[in-house]
């Protein structure tokens, strides 16, 4: 083993003490029941929607979540019709978002910033998933949901949190943005001994999402991808990369783009490759998702 994958081990091992101090939340017994039963040879629809529908309130939610833009393929009004319609593995998905969102239900406003991000990611992973046929949407869609929630478990135990990240964004408010990720992890690891990145790991490990995703999450903010072995790792690693800059550019004027678009592809040069995709992709994907996601 080298030295790095101990380091990476040491790691997991502060973040799941941490993770342990300030009670993560846990994955709800129902979503749980659905995993079991969906992942079965011949999962039981019938018991499926039985089973959403114990929970009146995850069952709204869930139907919220299957007429959103990634999952959205005509109106859905009731379980068993989103389950038809969407298949086991997206609605499984939507199952997770809607779980979620229930999990980090909160009127702070930094939390709801946060949760917007999470969710406009998740949906253009799953959109770019699908339109260049590199990974299942389900999964890539998951991530972009997850990527971030370790941000959460650091807001929960660091009541300054949300100041510091705020003031490394004001500092390097000129920076490129994978700077930006760089000094926040670099501040993150020398005040509180641990990051956002290996908090999120924790907490999709412990939700149970697949490998490919808790690695993905684990290293979204690391350009080198070509360190994973696993070609679903790698491939979902590049489309939460380029989804989480997508997404971060619906706040950019027109020319700011075209520069941030251009660094970013520099940096990010191993996940264009794996992805075998242009500035101009990159362009077409930023204005179609602006457009599902700003209506
Ligand atoms: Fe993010
Ligand atoms: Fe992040």
């Amino acid at each position: 083993m080298t030295g790095q994958l101990l380091l990476q081990q040491e790691d997991i091992k502060k973040a799941e003490a941490i993770a342990a101090s300030i009670g993560i939340p846990v994955q709800p017994q129902i979503v749980l029941d659905i995993q079991n039963e969906a992942q079965r040879e011949n999962p039981d629809f019938g018991r499926i929607a039985d089973l959403v529908a114990k929970d009146v309130s995850m069952s709204a939610r869930i139907l919220k979540v299957a007429n959103s833009p990634f999952f959205s393929r005509g109106k859905v009004d009731s379980i068993m019709h989103a389950i038809n319609l969407l298949g086991m593995r997206a609605f499984y998905a939507a199952v997770l978002s809607s779980a979620l969102s229930e999990a980090f239900l909160t009127d702070n406003p930094a939390l709801n910033r946060f949760w917007k991000h999470s969710m406009v990611t998740a949906t253009a992973a799953g959109i770019v998933a699908r339109k260049l046929r590199v990974a299942p949407d389900d999964q890539a869609y998951t991530a972009g949901l997850f990527h971030d929630c370790g941000v959460v478990l650091m807001m929960k135990k660091f009541p300054d949190y949300m100041h510091i990240i705020d003031h490394v964004l004001y500092i390097t408010i000129l920076r490129p943005i994978s700077e930006k990720f760089d000094l926040i992890i670099g501040y993150e690891n020398d005040r509180y001994n641990t990051n956002h990145c290996v908090m999120g790991y924790v907490m999709s490990k412990s939700w149970r999402l697949s490998e490919a995703v808790n690695n993905a999450i684990m290293y979204h903010h690391h350009p080198n991808i070509d360190m994973h072995k696993d070609i679903l790792t790698r491939k979902l690693s590049a489309v939460l990369h380029l989804a989480e800059f997508i997404s971060l550019s619906f706040d950019f004027e027109h020319q700011e783009f075209a520069y941030l678009s251009s660094q970013w592809m520099n940096i990010y040069k191993p996940s264009i490759k794996e992805l075998g995709i242009t500035s101009d992709d990159i362009d077409i994907f930023a204005e179609e998702l602006s457009e599902i996601v700003n209506g």
